[in-house]
């Protein structure tokens, strides 16, 4: 076997993006944390220098109100999260090397520092805004703390960036009858100064940045749309109530949380370097020949491609080697959704789910590119237990019995030559540049063939037959030998994907942990231990349990998310928003829904609920009590005597104001709505829909 000299050793930084200390690590979070994980696994394969750091996102107005009504103080609050964070990460096998937090001495330091060269560069400009103010909480407040009615389609209960109704982005101050969320007082409009960083002067730098391959295809034309709608300051102050760190020589102002976040991959690595020893500033200094990467899910492009570039560049450090943009996650074809029970939390999977079998099934639907990934629950049983039990695991399981039985756990020889698995050997380059350009739908995709060449392989070499003929102990001694070698070389190349079967695999082939350089060689005469039971199937039932588990029988309160929806309401990519399509059902399915025409025999308003009218329907055979969001598009005037469809064998749902015992069907998108349907005129209550 011809070994490949190794490429010469690189030093490579990667990150992923900061989770908000404000809420739970869920599936969708995932797809970027196991994407950068197998990254980072497989450039440590390869031999080379490669950090993973990360840190919770800890500041902001959210995190400050949320410490303020558990009655604790931010820094417990985020101290508690923390800990949360870390577990669900430890449990999904993402490999840090540092998990720090935005609120450290490092990143006050680091980002002061960043901010008063911004300053010396005369990219700081300071001028006195107008915002809305909350008088009797003494706070100033952001855009989504602010309700009011919209002023597009006059739903009442809109944010103050946009309207859940019919999908307008608007500045709070064109709100009808704004109202602080925080305590329900009628703000008022109040000057503060505030500080910007002028964005627009560091266009020429960003243009050529963004032109020299840092980019992936789309989002190098997102930034083109950007820079043909003009840079615009950027406001890095907020005022005092605030959770965060002040501002030096600019009492009462502290960053905005977006403006320390992206240092805290800093401050997080500074920390490692602190404990391991390492060169800093060989990283992070202008001519560093170190390589940067930064993954993020593509609803924060802005802050990434154009914000944080422009601090590291002006303030003399290096910039990002690229920054590598994902998708969304939908769940079935749509959004991920508390009622359906698929918003599913990471630690809800983990008390039902093995995590390698989430890995490899984003593994095997990601690519390098933007586009969203569905996890479709069914497709993920079926693929995981054909590919990860069916194709791969059964080869051990089929071969190590005899070697443990007929030949005292001893391998024998695999002949000079033997085709597959020098097949398999080659391999080896193709599935490492997929894994470098992060295409490792196609990597898996070419393993699986390898491991149908293996299966193919046992099964016309048929051991357990051999195995039953006198005098053929060699033959089956170099048939299991060829098929454990085979099941090695597809455990490397699955490494990256699945770090802990793979330890499990070189603990019972008695091996070395595997390195990429070690799929130039193979095992002959070798003592393996015994075969346990490396990975069970997906039983179906334990995906119900977890769907179950979080569906919740309330209505979700509307938390304001400050950033994840519209951090920008300008930029902010419509097509996360939009519902995807549903996948295929046939008609049996269908039938499930039992349909029928309902009188609204009354309609009235619910105490206390912002969205729900609580309908009386006759359906023929006696009425029901529903609770539908409808209440920003109807008065219950307006909806006595109606004819409209409900579905009638919905499961009853507990929620805060009473009993819902069906649903009325309404049609809704970013156009407007909801509007309620309505059967032609004939129909009579109870008459099934089908
Ligand atoms: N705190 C900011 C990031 C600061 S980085 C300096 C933030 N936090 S977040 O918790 O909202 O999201 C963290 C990462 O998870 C982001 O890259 C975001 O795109 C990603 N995802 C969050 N929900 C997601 C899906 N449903 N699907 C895929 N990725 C998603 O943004
Ligand atoms: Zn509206």
């Amino acid at each position: 076997m011809t070994r490949k000299t190794p490429a010469a050793q690189r030093k490579i930084l990667v990150t992923s993006a900061l989770p908000y200390a404000n809420g739970s690590i869920h599936l969708g979070h995932l797809v970027e944390y196991i994407q950068t994980d197998i990254w980072v696994r497989f450039q440590k394969m390869r031999g080379h220098e490669c950090w993973y750091v990360c840190a919770d996102d800890t500041h902001g107005t959210p995190i400050m109100l949320r410490a303020e009504k558990e009655g604790i103080r931010p820094e417990q609050l985020i101290d508690r999260v923390w800990h949360e964070h870390k577990r669900d990460f430890d449990g999904f096998l993402i490999g840090f090397d540092n998990y720090y937090s935005t609120n450290s001495p490092e990143n006050r330091e680091f980002a002061s520092r960043i901010y008063l060269k911004l300053r010396e560069a005369g990219l700081i400009e300071r001028r006195s805004i107008e915002q809305f103010y909350d008088p009797e909480k003494a706070m100033f407040l952001p855009d989504r703390f602010i309700k009011g009615t919209c002023p597009k389609c006059g739903a009442k209960d809109q944010y103050g960036d946009s309207c859940e109704a019919c999908g307008a982005t608007y500045a709070p101050t064109d709100l009808i009858d704004p109202y602080s969320a925080v305590s329900g007082a009628k703000p008022v409009r109040k000057a503060s100064e505030h500080y910007f960083f002028t964005l627009g002067k560091c266009e020429a730098f960003l243009k050529d940045w963004t032109r020299s391959g840092r980019l992936q295809a789309e989002a190098a034309n997102k930034m083109d749309e950007w820079f043909s709608a003009g840079l615009a300051d950027w406001d890095i102050s907020r005022d005092a109530p605030y959770f965060g760190f002040e501002i030096p020589e600019a009492p009462g102002k502290y960053f905005y949380v977006w403006l320390d976040a992206p240092v805290g991959y800093m401050a997080s690595f500074k920390k490692l370097c602190d404990d391991k020893g390492l060169d800093f500033d060989e990283y992070w200094k202008p001519d560093s020949t170190a390589e940067l990467y930064h993954f993020i899910g593509k609803d924060i492009l802005y802050f990434h491609a154009l914000f944080w570039p422009a601090m590291l560049a002006f303030s003399g450090h290096r910039t990002p080697s690229a920054v590598f943009a994902h998708g969304f996650l939908t769940v079935n074809g749509q959004k991920m959704s508390k009622s359906r029970g698929t918003f599913i939390t990471a630690e809800s999977y983990l008390k039902h789910l093995n995590p390698e079998w989430l890995r490899y099934y984003y593994a095997a639907k990601l690519s390098n590119t933007m586009e969203d990934i569905d996890l479709n629950l069914e497709d993920f049983t079926a693929r995981v237990n054909a590919d990860l039990i069916g194709k791969f695991i059964n080869i051990a399981s089929r071969s190590a019995g005899f070697i443990a039985k007929r030949f005292g756990g001893q391998l024998g020889q695999v002949p000079a030559g033997q085709e597959l698995l020098a097949r398999m050997q080659q391999a080896a380059g193709d599935i490492a540049g997929l894994y470098e350009s992060r295409e490792y739908g196609r990597a898996l995709r070419e393993v699986m063939a390898l491991a149908d060449l293996a299966n193919q392989y046992v099964d016309s070499h048929k051991p357990w037959e051999i195995a039953k003929q006198a005098g053929r102990e060699a033959e089956l001694h170099e048939v299991c030998t060829v098929a454990i070698n085979a099941f090695r070389l597809l455990a490397l190349y699955l490494k990256p994907v699945l770090p802990k079967l793979a330890e499990n695999v070189e603990r019972f082939l008695d091996i070395a942990p595997l390195k990429w350089s070690d799929a130039g060689h193979l095992l002959s005469g070798h003592t393996i231990r015994e075969y346990k039971h490396l990975m069970t199937r997906i039983d179906p039932k334990q995906i119900e349990a977890m769907i179950e588990e979080n569906k919740q029988t309330l209505v979700p309160a509307p938390t304001p998310e400050p950033h994840s929806q519209q951090r920008h309401a300008e930029h902010q990519q419509q097509s996360a928003k939009t519902e995807a399509e549903s996948p295929v059902i046939n008609i049996d399915d269908f039938g499930k829904v039992d349909l029928r025409i309902a009188k609204i025999v009354n309609a009235e308003q619910v105490e206390g609920a912002e969205k729900l009218l609580k309908l009386t329907l006759d359906i023929g055979s006696g009425t029901r009590t529903v609770f539908a969001g409808i209440k920003s598009a109807y008065k219950p005037e307006d909806l006595i005597g109606r004819l409209t469809v409900m579905v009638a064998n919905l499961a009853p749902r507990k929620m805060k104001f009473g009993v819902s015992e069906g649903m009325v069907l309404a049609a809704s998108d970013e156009r407007g709505g909801p509007f309620l349907l309505a059967p032609d005129s004939g129909a009579q209550p109870g008459m099934r829909v089908k």
